[in-house]
């Protein structure tokens, strides 16, 4: 998450079985280049120590307001100033109930309620059993402290501590880095609905077999979640990867590139933004057989006949919609030689304003990738790095080229 890099994310654990899932995500805050300052309610430091959190942070754990190390004493004050987010996890129900009524006994309360409020986003993680999460105290303390400015990050769902089964979980680390993350991204893309399409496509042969490439989707999904931190709604329509869903994310998961075109039509008339990062296969068997070939002992191979598939990114930029600038579309072409001339045909040929070139056996399946923009005027490399990194570049880029809305 390249959002995080740079940022002072002061991370604070109130009491619950969560807090073992904090190791991780501190772990994961340092990865992604933040630095973290861990403050600890006295209820947290039963379940986990702050030594862990220490050495996973490489600094000192704060937990008491009186703590001296602070040169004016006042840590309330310091640590909330230093801080580009303050984020709570697990943020227990006792401790939503504190934020509520502006509690102000005990370190992590009280630098919440001293925080530069207009700067410093407070985001918290709840973690609790289902009864208490439902329970109507609970829902009006949470009420109150959204009003509040707070930003409430949702919970799990699923087996909990206790033995029971419900909403109540704290998310999982990951999701909290991502939605963290998005909190402190730009809103470039705040009022549009932005349209992709990732991952391959399947094209059945009969009901075991069928026609697919090496796609993995990864650059779609994190073109998705890079369109979502912009602050844009944002329907991804998916062939069938492997991959978790981008936090609030739409997601449409198709197989055929005749199903990925329906979806894609679909919604292409309400997206203000398309970007068309699937690769679609060009042909389908003619006829998709309804029972399994068999081999008949012979040594024939059964014919297989094609069509040609629908080419959703030209069929979609040649809409009333595009041509009228109401819907921006991108393009992507992964070829394996000559990428510039390639690629710049390719714009011409499906006629989008920006298209995005790469070379597909660099491409398929890594992590990382380099990429080329090509528009009318010209031009830019953007240099190999992660696809998330790239996927904000290329958001970043479109956003310049989409008007503002709100
Ligand atoms: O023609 P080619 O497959 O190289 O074009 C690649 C671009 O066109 C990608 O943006 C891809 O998502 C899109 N495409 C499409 N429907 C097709 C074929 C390609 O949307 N049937």
């Amino acid at each position: 998450m390249t959002q995080l890099a740079g940022k002072h994310i002061v991370l604070g654990l109130s009491g619950g079985v969560a807090c073992y899932k904090s190791a991780e995500l501190c772990r994961l805050l340092v990865k992604a280049g933040a630095t973290v300052q861990v403050v600890m309610t006295e209820a947290a430091a039963q379940f986990i120590t702050p030594v862990t959190m220490q050495a996973l942070s490489g600094r000192a754990v704060y937990s008491s307001q009186w703590d001296g190390r602070e040169r004016n004493n006042m840590p309330h004050i310091n640590l909330g100033r230093e801080a580009d987010a303050v984020l709570i996890a697990p943020c227990s129900a006792d401790f939503i109930a504190r934020l509520a009524q502006g509690r102000s006994d005990e370190l992590l309360s009280l630098l919440c309620l001293a925080r530069p409020m207009e700067r410093v986003p407070l985001l918290l993680a709840p973690a609790m059993n289902r009864e208490m999460w439902q329970h109507p105290a609970t829902q009006r303390n949470m009420e109150q402290v959204a009003r509040d400015g707070a930003v409430i990050l949702g919970v799990g769902n699923g087996e909990q501590a206790c033995g029971e089964t419900g909403d109540g979980r704290m998310l999982e680390p990951e999701e909290i880095l991502e939605d963290l993350a998005a909190q402190l991204s730009p809103k470039t893309l705040a009022g549009h609905h932005v349209l992709v399409t990732a991952g391959p496509t399947f094209e059945a042969i009969d009901p075991v077999r069928g026609i697919t490439n090496l796609s993995s989707g990864k650059m779609g999904f994190a073109v998705a979640r890079a369109a979502r931190a912009a602050g844009a709604q944002v329907t991804l329509i998916a062939g069938p990867v492997h991959l978790p869903t981008p936090r609030g994310v739409q997601r449409i998961d198709v197989q055929s590139a005749a199903q990925m075109f329906d979806a894609a039509t679909g919604f292409a008339s309400a997206a203000s933004v398309f970007i068309a990062t699937a690769a679609v296969a060009d042909w389908r068997p003619a006829q998709a057989s309804s029972q399994k070939i068999k081999k008949d002992g012979s040594g024939d191979v059964p014919p297989l006949a094609f069509v040609e598939n629908p080419d959703i990114l030209a069929g979609i930029a040649h809409s009333r919609r595009a041509e009228s600038g109401e819907l921006f579309c991108v393009g992507f072409a992964a070829e394996s030689e000559n990428l510039l001339d390639h690629a710049s045909a390719k714009r011409e040929r499906k006629g989008v304003p920006l298209l995005v070139g790469n070379i597909g056996p660099a491409t398929f399946g890594q992590d990382d990738n380099a990429l080329i923009l090509i528009d009318a005027q010209g031009h830019r490399e953007i240099p190999r790095a992660s696809k998330q990194a790239l996927a904000g570049e290329l958001i970043a880029e479109i956003a310049r080229r989409v008007p503002v809305r709100d």
